[in-house]
């Protein structure tokens, strides 16, 4: 989601670029606008005038399809635009949220983790629409109430201490002239005009108003007013460092990155913490991914048979093993293209699981019907709420990982993985196959998951010299066994689709099945040599490629070590993902070598991000 916010004097506008500013709801849609990337499937604004109070206006749809109202004493606002993880893209679930009086309006990115139990506790207050984020103007109203000599910025704070999750909070009071921020988790930055300041997600929202930002740090709640901003840590006043922003909009968009890919790469990180964001139970083995089966249903399972296209199908059989490991389940991967329901199966016993980041890809669609024609349970994985998908299944898990912009699927992958895994945890329980300790060592290799990836992403420099180094080979090989297999059939899709090499990936048993016809000193072998990839009978394979001459690197478990690997990625210690960080290697190599060859690395050519057409 995006966030927007400014205070400021009209006509100063705090622009260094130039250009009149002519009303706060210009500024603020405008804003939006610049953020649409990150999300656009509902967007609002709250505006605030000394004599008009508070005015609300929101929607579902389009960032253009918004009318900002005209309020002409309005001194400060906020907006947002929206891509859902609680509740449907609707008028009512769009930001910002307000309190009963509406006298509070909240626009919010992240995940308020225990709002449940927090709305539980609000029985008294009307509530209107499906969103965690409604919580927060309500917290305010009732901490307001309770201390009527309060300021926005106390009452804030308090709330701040009530809420569990990540998340980045703009409010805004009727009376009140400072816009009130609190990060934890999500992204927020300052901007620091004349006579005007700004907030928002990134710093597109305002670059064309001002260069000099600061960032703010988990904790941080501030307040901003035209003369500038206070900002509170731990309850003590901070100075935080004013930058300059160099970038060009293109850029910042980005992130400071060349491409949208590598930015997501980069973002797996948090993606994937909103990924798992209240959803493990570690201490109980458990997990709630908010999703139900009738009474029965999963004891009775026969057989649960996955769906999907491209890097989802990839993500299929990473999930398919798990099923069948965790869940004590036979569990089937199908290309959707291709799916039947076919003989032999009870419908009433089988789920079929369609795994789909856009929930909008037509082959998928049609197994979907398919399935739902042959009197099968249908399931959806996917990224996108509201999607077609999820309204012809019998129910969803969404994973959370946020608006993917380069057609190369990169962090939606690693989010589908731990989304599947979190489901073969829920029915492995459910079945009683998977007992709690099991379920609690799964369950802790996911937790530590988002670290994990972090580490990889540090030792970005050392795959961009093996780019560097073997990225001229003629032909690329990817190998692996078990969970091994689909990170190497991925790794191998990355590369050719984004630097138009030939790249394939085999279970390394096949090699010798027939391509090691193709190895040659030119043709550079990757493995997946983890846990859960049974490394050692891989390395037998790698060895018979090195024997013909070709080069090879592997990505290695820490604390494993197999000399005569040309280079050594090492994959930190998260037992059965242990195959998914290693594909975080695979992605950065795909990229460096496509990005040596100058490649459109974000549009690659034939290539479509959701392809609607069977
Ligand atoms: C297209 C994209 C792929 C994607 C596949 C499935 O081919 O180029 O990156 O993996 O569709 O998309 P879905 O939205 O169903 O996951």
């Amino acid at each position: 989601c995006g966030i927007i916010g400014y205070v400021g004097e009209l006509d100063s506008g705090g622009q260094t670029d130039g250009g009149a500013v002519d009303s706060v709801g210009a500024i603020v849609h405008e804003g939006l606008r610049n953020l649409e990337y990150r999300g656009y499937d509902s967007a609002g604004v709250a505006l605030v005038g000394a004599s008009s109070g508070l005015t609300v206006a929101k929607r579902s749809g389009e960032v253009d399809g918004l009318t900002v109202p005209d309020v002409p004493d309005a001194t400060h606002g906020v907006g947002h635009t929206r891509w859902s993880t609680h509740g449907p893209p609707t008028d009512a679930n769009a930001h910002p949220h307000t309190d009963c009086a509406g006298d509070v309006a909240v626009v919010h990115n992240g995940i308020v983790e225990n709002y449940e139990a927090l709305k539980a506790e609000l029985s008294d207050h009307e509530f209107t629409s499906d969103t965690d984020t409604e919580v927060i103007p309500h917290l305010i109203e009732e901490e307001l109430a309770a201390d009527p000599d309060a300021d926005l910025l106390a009452a804030v704070r308090r709330v701040e201490d009530r809420l569990e999750g990540s998340y980045a909070i703009c409010a805004v009071r009727e009376g009140n002239d400072r816009i009130i921020v609190a990060r934890r988790g999500s992204p927020l930055v300052l901007g620091r005009g004349e006579n005007a300041s700004f907030v928002a997600s990134d710093v597109t929202a305002f670059l064309e108003h001002t260069r000099d930002v600061t960032y703010l740090e988990d904790g941080d709640v501030a307040a901003l007013s035209p003369d500038g901003v206070e900002i509170v840590a731990r309850g003590e006043p901070v100075e935080r460092e004013v930058e300059t922003v160099t970038w060009e909009a293109d850029a910042a968009e980005k992130g400071g990155y060349d491409h949208y890919m590598r930015k997501e790469i980069h973002e797996q990180p948090e993606s994937l913490r909103q990924t798992l964001a209240g959803r493990l139970d570690v201490d109980a083995g458990d997990v709630d991914l908010d999703v139900s089966f009738p009474p029965g249903f999963l004891a009775d399972l026969e057989e649960i048979r996955i769906v999907a296209c491209g890097t989802s199908y990839y993500a299929g059989r990473y999930a398919a093993r798990l099923f069948e490991d965790l869940a004590g389940v036979r569990a089937t991967v199908e290309i959707a293209s291709e799916y039947e329901f076919g003989a032999g199966r009870t419908p009433d016993r089988t789920l079929v699981v369609a795994v789909t980041q856009s929930g909008e890809t037509a082959d998928t669609l049609g197994a979907v019907r398919r399935a739902n024609a042959a009197g099968a349970r249908t399931f959806a994985v996917t990224n996108t709420l509201g999607s077609t998908v999820t309204r012809e299944v019998d129910g969803t898990a969404f994973i959370r990982a946020g608006p993917e912009i380069g057609v190369a699927a990169t962090k939606t992958f690693a989010s589908q993985v731990a989304t599947l895994a979190m489901l073969a945890v829920a029915v492995g329980r459910d079945r009683g196959a998977l007992g709690a300790a099991d379920a609690r060592s799964v369950l802790e290799d996911l937790r530590g998951l988002p670290g994990a990836v972090q580490q990889v992403l540090d030792e970005e420099e050392q795959v961009r010299e093996a780019a560097r180094e073997y990225g001229d080979g003629e032909a690329f090989f990817f190998v692996g066994r078990a969970l091994g297999v689909p990170v190497a059939l991925e790794g191998a899709l990355k590369l050719k689709e984004i630097s138009y090499d030939h790249a394939e990936g085999f279970a390394a048993g096949e090699l010798k099945h027939g391509p090691l016809a193709l190895v040659t000193p030119e043709t550079p072998v990757l493995a997946v040599l983890t846990d859960g990839a049974r490394a050692d009978e891989t390395m037998n394979n790698v060895t018979e490629a090195q024997t013909r001459g070709a080069p090879a690197l592997g990505c290695v478990s820490a604390g494993d070590e197999y000399d005569t690997l040309d280079v050594s990625f090492e994959v930190p210690d998260v037992g059965v993902v242990e195959p998914l960080v290693a594909n975080v290697y695979l992605q950065l190599f795909a990229y460096h070598v496509a990005n040596d060859k100058g490649r459109a690395i974000d549009k690659p050519r034939n290539l479509a991000k959701s392809v609607t057409v069977e």
